[in-house]
């Protein structure tokens, strides 16, 4: 994706934050972070606080996700959220397929395609977790998870359709448990998901791609990882909950821009 500026720093806030905690965190990322114009930030709220944070970021710059939606337009689905509800609440991103919808909601590769065509109907960019379990990388077969992830849920996408993806690789072991993919675990996944879209699409498209990683980011180890080839961006959980971490991540991030 060429017009979004790198890197990218997402802040998935999970199941994280009531409206006022939300209005209070976007104000102080807001005023905190105009000297940092080299990245884009999105902020990804719970479904409560869209409103209240597209509200407080205005026009700074600063975008706004939701973390997951339904595939269908509308009806009776009780407890679900459509990509038109959140692309008029303020949302330009959607995750999809985040491990703990796999692991706790049943998500699976076919349903995270069936949403993110639903996201593209309506003009939201899905950022589309993949990554494996600790089980799957000891065995060995960490790529093999995520060529399958790829292929079951993202490529049958046309070109211009999956120009409009950001992909993230979340390795499951890594995510809240202080214990991130080294910057070298980490290049490995990211250049092989490159390769897979060069194979599948082209060579142009896949320089382009945007993959973002995410697993226990933290500021102490955000440059290391950024400074490899592959890696574009974050997708920040924990450390996203506090101005102060995730702006410095930002920070960290940005310095693959300077001299
Ligand atoms: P942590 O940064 O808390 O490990 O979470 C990562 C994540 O799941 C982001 O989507």
């Amino acid at each position: 994706m060429r017009e979004l500026v790198r890197p990218v720093v997402a802040g998935n806030w999970k199941m994280h934050k009531t409206i006022s905690e939300a209005r209070q965190l976007a104000a102080e990322i807001v005023s905190q972070a105009p000297a940092l114009t080299m990245a884009s930030i999105i902020l990804i709220p719970p479904f409560t606080a869209i409103q209240e944070v597209k509200k407080t970021v205005g026009d700074s710059g600063i975008l706004v996700g939701g973390q997951n939606l339904f595939w269908e337009e509308e009806g009776a689905f009780t407890g679900e959220i459509s990509a038109h509800q959140l692309k008029e609440a303020g949302c330009d991103f959607v995750i999809i397929g985040h491990s703990e919808r796999r692991q706790y909601f049943g998500e699976t590769d076919e349903t995270v395609s069936q949403k993110v065509l639903a996201a593209r109907r309506h003009g939201l960019i899905p950022i589309v977790c993949v990554g494996e379990n600790l089980e799957e990388r000891k065995s060995g077969k960490t790529l093999k998870k995520i060529k399958v992830q790829l292929e079951n849920s993202l490529f049958s996408l046309a070109e211009e359709e999956f120009k409009m993806v950001i992909l993230a690789y979340e390795p499951i072991w890594a995510i809240g448990t202080g214990q991130n993919a080294t910057p070298e675990q980490a290049e490995e996944v990211h250049g092989y998901i490159r390769q897979l879209i060069a194979d599948r699409y082209s060579q142009d498209l896949s320089s382009c791609a945007i993959i973002l990683y995410g697993g226990s980011v933290k500021p102490a180890n955000s440059f290391s990882l950024i400074k490899e080839k592959d890696i574009n961006g974050f997708l920040v959980g924990g450390a996203s909950l506090s101005a102060e971490s995730f702006l410095s991540i930002v920070k960290e991030a940005n310095r693959v821009n300077e001299g």
